[in-house]
Formats: C-alpha cells, sequence, structure tokens
C-alpha cells in the first residue's frame, strides 16, 4: 500500500467530523450518543442512518449501507474514493493531491503504445485510404464529430505499418506482443488488425487497453476482431463507452445497457449519453460491480433475437440478485437499437427507454410462449419458473404483486407460494421425494446453521477487534487456529494494521482495509451485521472462547474421523492423544 497516501487519510481523517461534513448533504439530528438522517443509499423515508462521532462512521439499519467520511462522500456524490478524500480534503482545508493510482503508472507504458496506435488509426481515416472507410461510417450516420468522441480509427492496409512506427519509436516487439497487437507469419511480424474500422476500447477511467476491429468494404472475414487478454486489456472489467456514461448515468439517475458498440455509438449519438454495451458477452460480476456503483436504475435493451432474450433473462437475474433496481426493454420490428433509432427515430426509441418493464413482468411473457397453461404440467412448470424468478428478488413489494397476480390467475393456495418463494429449491409439484432426501436436508441444515453460528461469532469478534485496542491484544494472546475463510483475511489484515500502527483507530482503519479490495468487502459486512456498542475485554474473551471451543470441536472430529481409519495401532494412540490434549484445553479454559 502507498504510505503516503495512507499517512495523508489519516491527517484528513483527523481534522474531518463525520458529522459535520455529512450534515452538509443530509439534516441530522442528534439522538443519544449518535445523530441520525434519512438514509441517502436507499428509498428511505424515515430517518434509518446513524452517523457515531465516536467510531466516526455511517450506518444505515435498513439498506446496510456503512463506513467512513471518505466511503459516505464518495457513495453520495457518485466519486472515486480518492476524489472522495480530496473533497473532505478541501473541506476541512487540508492539502491533498490526486496521483495516479499505482496500477496506471505501472502501466503507464503499455497506455502509452495504445495511444500511439490509436493516434495512428485515427491519422488513417483521415487520409485517402480512409475514404472508402469514411463513406462507410458516414452512411451509417456515423458523424465526424462521433468520430471524434469515440476516437474511431482505421487500421492500415498495408500489413505491419504499427509494427513499424511502434518498432521505429524503439518500443520492444515484445510490449507490443503483450498488447495483442502485432502476430508473427511466415513472412515475419505483421499488424493484427489490418484494413478494419477501429473502435478503441477503454477502461473505466477512460484509457485505451483495447480495439474492436469492423470490417467495412469486405463480407469475408469475421465482422469484428476484438483485442484478446492483455497486460491491460480485461474484457470482464470493461464496459464498452462506461467512462462517459458514468458521470452521464449519475446526473440522469439511469443507464442504458445495450449488446454491440454500434447501438451504444447510435443511442450515444441521438444524445442518450448514459449507454453502455456488453460487447456481446454475459455480464462479468467485475462488470455487474461498475453497474452497482453507480447507484441507478439498469435499462436493459438486448437485440431484437432469440440470443437477446437469453440475454434480458442473464442479466436481468444477475442485478436482481444484487439488488439493482432495473428495467427491461424489448424493442420490436428491427434487429436491434441502431437499426430501430435509424428506422423509427429517436422520440419511438426514447418513448421505449422510458417505459420499460419490470424482470417479473418481462419473465411472465417470456415463460408463458411456447407454454400451453391449460397442460397441467406446463402450468406447474411455469409457476416453477416464476417463483424461482422472484425468488432472487429482496423487494417484497415486487414478491408480493407478482405473487397475487399467480394467486389470482391460477386460484393456488397463496400460503403455499410465499412458502415456496423462500425455500425455492422445492419444487411445487407434489412432494415426490424419498424419505432420505429428506433426511439428508436435515443433515445439511444442521452443518449450516452450525457454520452461521461459527461465522457469526467470528464477525463479532473481529469488530471487537477493529474497535478496541485491549480486544486486539487479547485475540492475540489466544492465538487461534483460524480455519481458512475469508474472514480470517480480514483478521490477518487487522494484525499488520496491528503491527504498523500499535493501536487500534476504527475509521483509520477502515480507511487502511480499502486497499485490500477482497479485505474492504468483508469488513463492510462486518460493520453490517455486528451491532455492538460497548467494548469489553470480558465480552471478547467470551466471544473468543465460543469460537476456541468451535474450532476445538471441529478438530476432534475430524481426528475421531481420521482414528477411525488408521489401521496402525501407535498412529491411532497418537491421535487418541492429540484428542485429550485438545479436550484438556477446553477444560482449562473453563469449557467443556
Ligand atoms: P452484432 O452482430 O449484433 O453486431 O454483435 P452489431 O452491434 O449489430 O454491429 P453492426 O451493426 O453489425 O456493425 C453484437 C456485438 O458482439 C460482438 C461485437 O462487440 C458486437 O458489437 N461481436 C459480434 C464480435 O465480437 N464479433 C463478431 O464477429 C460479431
Ligand atoms: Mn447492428
Amino acid at each position: 500500500m502507498n504510505d503516503k497516501n495512507s499517512s495523508d487519510f489519516k491527517r484528513i481523517q483527523n481534522r474531518a467530523d463525520i458529522v459535520e461534513i455529512v450534515k452538509t448533504y443530509v439534516p441530522l439530528e442528534s439522538h443519544g450518543k449518535n445523530y441520525f438522517g434519512v438514509c441517502p443509499f436507499h428509498d428511505d423515508h424515515s430517518p434509518s442512518m446513524s452517523v457515531s462521532p465516536e467510531k466516526q462512521i455511517y450506518k444505515c439499519f435498513v439498506c446496510g449501507a456503512t463506513g467512513n467520511i471518505f466511503n459516505f462522500v464518495e457513495n453520495f456524490l457518485g466519486v472515486t474514493f480518492l476524489e472522495a478524500v480530496k473533497i473532505v480534503a478541501d473541506k476541512v482545508g487540508e492539502n491533498f493531491t490526486i496521483k495516479e493510482n499505482k496500477e496506471d503508472t505501472r502501466n503507464k507504458k503499455y497506455y502509452d503504445i495504445m495511444n500511439l496506435a490509436t493516434l495512428l488509426y485515427q491519422n488513417n481515416l483521415r487520409t485517402p485510404e480512409g475514404a472508402e472507410a469514411r463513406e462507410y461510417l458516414h452512411k451509417r450516420g456515423i458523424t465526424d464529430e462521433i468520430i471524434k468522441d469515440f476516437s474511431i480509427g482505421l487500421a492500415p492496409r498495408q500489413a505491419d505499418m504499427l509494427y513499424k512506427l511502434l518498432s521505429s519509436k524503439n518500443i520492444s516487439k515484445k510490449d507490443m506482443d503483450d498488447l495483442g497487437l502485432i502476430a508473427e507469419g511466415e513472412n515475419g511480424t505483421y499488424d493484427l488488425f489490418r484494413n478494419r474500422i477501429m473502435f478503441p476500447l477503454k477502461s473505466p477511467t477512460g484509457k485505451v487497453n483495447g480495439y474492436s476491429g469492423r470490417i467495412y468494404n469486405t463480407t469475408s472475414n469475421s465482422k469484428y476482431i476484438n483485442t484478446r487478454e492483455t497486460v491491460i486489456f480485461k474484457k470482464r472489467e470493461n464496459l464498452f463507452n462506461y467512462h462517459l456514461a458514468a458521470p452521464a448515468a449519475r446526473q440522469e439517475k439511469f443507464i442504458v445497457i445495450c449488446e454491440g458498440q454500434m447501438d451504444a455509438i447510435r443511442i450515444y449519438s441521438v444524445g442518450i449519453k448514459n449507454v453502455v454495451a456488453t460487447m456481446g458477452t454475459a455480464l462479468a460480476k467485475e462488470q455487474v460491480a461498475l453497474l452497482k456503483k453507480l447507484g441507478v436504475k439498469v435499462i436493459v435493451v438486448m437485440d431484437n433475437d432469440s440470443a437477446g432474450e437469453m440475454a434480458s433473462i442473464s442479466i436481468g437475474q444477475t442485478l436482481t440478485k444484487e439488488g439493482i433496481d432495473l428495467g427491461i426493454v424489448r424493442l420490436t420490428g428491427k434487429k436491434d437499437p441502431d437499426e430501430y433509432i435509424i428506422t423509427y427515430g429517436v422520440d419511438a426509441f426514447k418513448d421505449n427507454i422510458k417505459h420499460p418493464m419490470s424482470y417479473p413482468e418481462f419473465m411472465e411473457i417470456t415463460l408463458r410462449k411456447n407454454r400451453n397453461l391449460a397442460n397441467p404440467t406446463e402450468l406447474s412448470a411455469y409457476i416453477n419458473d416464476m417463483i424461482n424468478m422472484i425468488s432472487d428478488s429482496n423487494d417484497d413489494i415486487l414478491i408480493e404483486v407478482t405473487i397475487n397476480k399467480l394467486v389470482d390467475e391460477f386460484h393456488l393456495d397463496k400460503e403455499l407460494l410465499k412458502s415456496r418463494v423462500k425455500n425455492k429449491s422445492v419444487e411445487i409439484t407434489v412432494d415426490v421425494a424419498p424419505k432420505i432426501q429428506q433426511n439428508s436436508t436435515e443433515i445439511g441444515d444442521k452443518q449450516a446453521k452450525q457454520s452461521n453460528k461459527f461465522n457469526r461469532a467470528f464477525k463479532t469478534m473481529l469488530y471487537y477487534m477493529m474497535n478496541d485496542t485491549d480486544c486486539m491484544r487479547l485475540f492475540l494472546h489466544y492465538q487461534l487456529n483460524l480455519p481458512k475463510c475469508k474472514y480470517r483475511l480480514v483478521s490477518n489484515n487487522l494484525i499488520y494494521y496491528f503491527e504498523l500502527n500499535r493501536s487500534i483507530d476504527f475509521a483509520d482503519y477502515l480507511t487502511f482495509s480499502e486497499d485490500y479490495e477482497e479485505v474492504s468487502e468483508v469488513v463492510k459486512e462486518i460493520i453490517r451485521d455486528v451491532h455492538v456498542d460497548e467494548f469489553s475485554t470480558k465480552d471478547m474473551e467470551a466471544v473468543i472462547k465460543i469460537m476456541k471451543t468451535m474450532i476445538d470441536n471441529e478438530k476432534i472430529r475430524e481426528l475421531k474421523e481420521e482414528m477411525k481409519n488408521e489401521l496402525d495401532v501407535n498412529r491411532k494412540k497418537r491421535l487418541f492423544e492429540n484428542i485429550i490434549e485438545i479436550k484438556k484445553g477446553c477444560v482449562e479454559n473453563g469449557r467443556n
């Protein structure tokens, strides 16, 4: 992590009072030790967000939003973490300048090369060689202004123009290869993209990291060639046009997502700048995170074919599971948004965008298609599909409305449907599962309950550790043999923090953990789930002991299992001694 940054954060945080700063965005009222306000991170009507001057954090009891002052500003204004630090610094009169992040600096060399390549392509489009490509673009309604906005270019016909240009600037073949710009053939090294219209792909911060190249005067080759995974191009982390769409989306409070970059460019060019494209693939978890970060409604406008319908189902499901507000638009009459806008005009398209279907509405239509609901088997399959679909949602009203519709239409028992939504794995048709299966679920349940209990204890223990130096010391004293899991990541991170600082400061630790993405997510989960206000070492000790017992019991269970399978008498004896040893430890700790 960047030590300079970290000490800057600390300095700024020490000067900033979370209550004073949050108050500039949301009215707060004092209530006991804490302050309360209407939560700006969900559709809140009564004050469910508390702000603690003592811990310097905010926390919403309804939607779970939580963090320190930097996180608040980050999420409230929809800016990056570093931008939030800068804003807070300005408010309290501290200096802070945003430097490029580590990764960007490390990859600067690569981005520079991509910029050179992009310039070459852009220039080439303006030469006589580019006349035909320009004509093609103009015919498709892509104006010079849009060509500029999207840095569109043309890869030269000559087989190794880019390779030669980059070589003349002393750029190594290895670097070009790392970026997926060149390939090796019988006649030596050649450019991967030749005679294609080049659409630069840009990272979420707007840096060119790859290309999509389209044919324009031939029909033989594959329509688009895209940059493969490279040192800087990770398909999963990119959405076409995200860097331009994000600020527009925050302003408009929604974002459109379509399949092709041509569609995104068309939609953008008619004034809807808050648009991104998946580029024809399923949504990866990183891409979902990019959308979620915006905190706005996502309008899904896929192509008007069965692949587009499948994509709408899958994206709808993913977004629903993530609790992201969404609407689905299914265009009719033309193949994709691009052709739709050209044929029916901007207003018709905007009208579609303004009146999307909810995901259940869309699914209702889709799941009914090609099904004869007069047939009991098909009806039962339909109802099961509907139940599975709404079970992914945590929108209670949507669930209620959908259930009511099913109840009314098919005269079903409402309670039955409701219980099925809760246990969606259970099929709605009569139970034919053999008894044995039921037993195994019970065992599964028991294990699940136990691991729940363990996770709860683990989270509580970590919460104590991140709030209180003495609790941290106590933890270190016990030297628990923690199992490998995401919570252990946090305890290791906390130990590391403690090693560096020799004491615990809650808000400061939160900032520290921001640098470790995986850890930071779990930390936020813990703050959301654990509600403790007083931190006594006595309570901490109790939690540690509960954890120790659970860990010991698990170890004993494993050893017993091993003993059962062990044939060698001596080794069996040793295993037994191990068990006794652990049990003795339990007794010494006043348990069992
Ligand atoms: P489409 O075939 O729908 O292309 O593929 P499109 O967006 O309508 O493009 P135009 O109008 O023909 O120019 C959707 C997306 O799938 C990817 C591209 O990202 C494209 O935008 N794709 C498609 C490829 O990567 N390779 C291909 O050969 C075709
Ligand atoms: Mn198209």
